[in-house]
């Protein structure tokens, strides 16, 4: 495993995002002694970057890795995410980024972490009611506490980036970046690199389609968000299944797996990028692990980023209007 650097914080520049063990996806929660076993092995096989949030679960899944993590917290860079649970009353998924909600959120990630510090602090979703200079000088309090060890923003716009880096510097990013997702090239990525601040792609697999072993919804539990996001649905999901063919057929020819590839192509974006493909089970984080060892050709990269974007909104309406673009 190969590591790189968000800012100053070295990371392996491939990761693993824990959210779908307990959370989202079909199967979360049912099989924690695998999701454990996953989160080991990734451990072994050189992974330092695990991902996380109050919001998976809620809370679920950080307790998850508290235990996991248990006598082995000095392997691992640990991310984890406030802003989405607001602690005065009005609960889960509410946005809520002020000063005094960062105070108490942190307070339980510790706790269910099991840790002292946090190595990577996210603001979930940026806050319309909270100015982020407030939210970024709660965060420096932190880190001057020691509470925490660096800021994070996600899905959030260049303006915010810019204003919250003036307060406290920012070390990584996390937006969704895949074959399927390009819209931060254009206006996000070139503050980044110009703020010298790193990047981790979410969903880098695309939610799982471009491993190529999502062939139907009916695949899809009950209760799996991907049941109503646009991307997975009707037409839009026919035309995605083609491209994830191209990814599987250039993938062939490349002599790796298509969910090899769309990571492999994601790391020759640049060597301030470390994505964190969400999985639960031990023979998956070995094959993405493993993509840090796949090269692509200048002309597979090539034909990879000619492919169009994927068909349909990323998010449904409702999540889409927490973004900031
Ligand atoms: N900041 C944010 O707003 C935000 C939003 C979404 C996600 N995230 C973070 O980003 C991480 C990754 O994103 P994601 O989980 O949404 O999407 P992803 O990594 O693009 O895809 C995850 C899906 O792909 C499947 N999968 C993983 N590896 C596979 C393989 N080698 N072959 C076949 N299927 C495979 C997983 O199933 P199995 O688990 O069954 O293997 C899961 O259903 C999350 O865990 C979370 O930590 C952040």
């Amino acid at each position: 495993m190969r590591y790189i650097k968000l800012r100053d914080l070295e990371v392996s520049r491939i990761g693993l995002g824990a959210m779908g063990m307990s959370h989202g996806y079909t199967g979360s929660g049912t099989d924690d002694a695998e999701s454990i076993r996953t989160v080991h092995r990734a451990l072994e096989l050189g992974v330092t970057l695990i991902d996380t949030a109050e919001i998976y679960g809620p809370y679920t899944n950080e307790e998850l890795l508290g235990r996991a993590l248990k006598g082995r917290r000095d392997q691992v860079v640990l991310a984890t995410k406030f802003g989405l649970v607001s602690h005065a009353g009005e609960g889960a998924w509410n946005l809520d980024s002020s000063p005094a909600n960062v105070r108490t959120a942190v307070e339980g990630s510790l706790k269910r972490l099991g840790t002292d510090h946090i190595d990577l602090y996210y603001q979930h979703r940026v806050d319309p009611k909270t100015p982020i200079e407030e939210t970024a000088g709660a965060v420096g309090e932190l880190i001057a506490e020691g509470k925490v060890r660096a800021f994070g923003l996600s899905e959030a716009g260049p303006d915010t980036i810019r204003r919250a880096h003036t307060v406290q510097p920012v070390t990584a990013v996390q937006s969704e970046y895949s074959l399927f997702t390009r819209g931060i090239e254009e206006r996000v990525l070139p503050v980044l690199r110009e703020l010298n601040i790193g990047l981790v792609p979410f969903s880098p697999l695309g939610r799982g389609f471009l491993t190529g072993t999502v062939r139907s919804t009916d695949q899809f539990d009950e209760n799996d968000f991907r049941r109503d996001n646009p991307r997975f649905t009707g037409e839009n999901f026919r035309r995605n299944l083609a491209l994830a063919d191209e990814v599987k057929s250039l993938a062939d020819e490349a002599g790796a797996t298509p969910g090899q590839v769309a990571l492999a192509w994601l790391l020759a974006q640049g060597d301030d990028i470390a994505p964190i493909p969400g999985t639960k089970r031990v023979s998956r984080v070995e094959e993405n692990t493993a993509a840090d060892a796949v090269t692509l050709t200048a002309e597979q990269l090539d034909r990879l980023s000619s492919l169009p974007p994927a068909a349909g909104a990323t998010h449904t309406e409702a999540q889409a209007r927490m973004l900031e673009r």
